[in-house]
């Protein structure tokens, strides 16, 4: 396995009773909502029409510089996050355009030539607000350019559910280019499904590595020795925290740049998929997640980690080799230039890694380290894949739906509202 765990020593006399318990019973829990039709995300790296139905797209839109992608929340977070952690393709640039704040959108397509671009609009449900609103004014501006509403197959591409929708009507309408969000993957499980790939496959990533990587992880998560099965060992031990100590909030910081983002589609992943109304209890649960990246928030949410209220649990995920390093010794003559010459860059990076741990143990704030060795397609697809299976199994455990998201709807409503009412 290329993820190595770590816990917090919290674990006690109750924690070892507790954990036994829910080891019992979770793996069968766990393998019925996998294998349940309706939820796919488990099974999509077994499918590699996926893979060959993505790179059959980029055929016809390779030679492009620019990709624009259109869409909100899973149709946008995942993908920024595969592109940040991995993508290297210099050449070309990538944009998402997730938010209908004009001035944001002004800046991002005055950097572009739109005529250069491939417009990748996806949208699961169709009808999204924020997604259509982009499209239109991506629409407008290449008439702008001269380009005809015939010719736009040229320019767009669509992602959406395979027969339902909006989008699917007006794709199929138009004879659009077009892949498929699965109708049994919600937005944020969606990453490795078209949403991610096509992106991902244009800046350079090996999305075949993508599916074997997550693959490999596969017969760990479901694997029946308890003790070295990560997913039901974390999710025993997030389970622990929140009943027995009432730790409800959840840090995500991973000690990587690169991996900021990886933070934000955690946050989408959790939040919506675990902030519930619990039917049984008639009461609202959740586990808030909090995005960080090191060593950056040690110079700003770290102080609140370490002395603030205990009710947070925190992932520190660390990067055992880097592709790049620096030298320190330039040769500076002030005090802590000198302390560092002697040492490289990613010494400095794991410093800081190592001093938080031992400073959080010494503090006793629970944490869960997951080491990889490298960042690169096997170990991101395995990220994904666990977290994406916590967050299933964490739902079982908080007796709540973690695939829809209820609560968003009144909002999107009431926004429909709002604009009738100026007109
Ligand atoms: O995770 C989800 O289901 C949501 O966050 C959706 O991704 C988001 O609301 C966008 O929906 P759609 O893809 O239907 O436009």
């Amino acid at each position: 396995m290329s993820l190595k765990f770590n816990y917090s020593t919290s674990a006690d006399t109750t924690h070892k009773s507790f954990q036994s318990d829910f080891l019992k019973t979770s793996l069968n829990s766990f393998k019925d909502i996998i294998n349940a039709e309706a939820n796919g995300f488990f099974h999509l790296t077994d499918r590699s029409e996926l893979i060959s139905q993505t790179q059959e797209i980029y055929s016809v839109f390779k030679d492009r510089k620019h990709f624009v992608q259109i869409g909100i929340g899973g149709s946008a977070l995942g993908p920024q996050m595969l592109v940040s952690a991995l993508g290297n393709n210099t050449n070309k640039t990538f944009t998402i355009l997730d938010n209908p704040d004009s001035d944001f959108i002004f800046d991002e397509l005055s950097k572009i030539n739109i005529k250069d671009a491939v417009f990748y609009v996806v949208s699961k449900s169709g009808g999204t607000a924020e997604t259509v609103a982009c499209y239109s004014i991506v629409r407008n501006l290449l008439k702008e350019n001269g380009v005809k509403e015939e010719q736009f197959k040229d320019y767009f591409v669509f992602c959406t559910d395979l027969k339902n929708g909006q989008l699917r009507a007006h794709v199929d309408e138009n004879s659009f280019h077009s892949l498929e969000v699965p109708s049994n993957v919600g937005g944020r499980f969606s990453v490795l499904t078209h949403v991610g790939l096509f992106p991902a496959l244009f800046m350079g990533v090996n999305i075949e590595q993508f599916f074997s990587g997550a693959n490999e992880l596969k017969s760990l998560l479901l694997s029946d020795d308890a003790e070295k099965n990560p997913l039901l060992q974390t999710a025993a031990h997030i389970s622990y925290l929140f009943n027995e100590k009432n730790i409800n909030e959840t840090v995500m910081m991973p000690y990587s740049s690169k991996l900021k983002d990886f933070s934000f589609w955690f946050v989408q992943l959790w939040a919506e998929s675990l902030g519930k109304y619990q039917e049984s209890s008639k009461s609202n649960v959740g586990l808030t997640p909090i995005p960080g990246y090191g060593a950056t928030d040690q110079h700003s949410q770290m102080q609140l980690f370490m002395e603030g209220p205990y009710n947070k649990l925190m992932f520190l995920l660390n990067i055992k080799n880097r592709k790049y390093n620096y030298n320190l010794d330039s040769n500076l003559m002030m005090e802590s230039g000198k302390k560092l010459a002697p040492h490289s860059m990613n010494e400095l990076l794991e410093a800081e890694f190592q001093g938080t741990l031992k400073a959080l143990n010494e503090n006793k704030r629970d944490f869960i380290q997951i080491e990889i060795d490298t960042l690169n397609e096997t170990t991101l697809a395995q990220l994904i894949l666990f977290f994406e299976s916590l967050t299933a199994l964490m739902g079982h455990y908080l007796k709540i739906d973690p695939f829809n998201q209820p609560g968003v709807e009144k909002g999107k409503i009431y926004a429909y509202e709002y604009l009738n009412s100026l007109r």
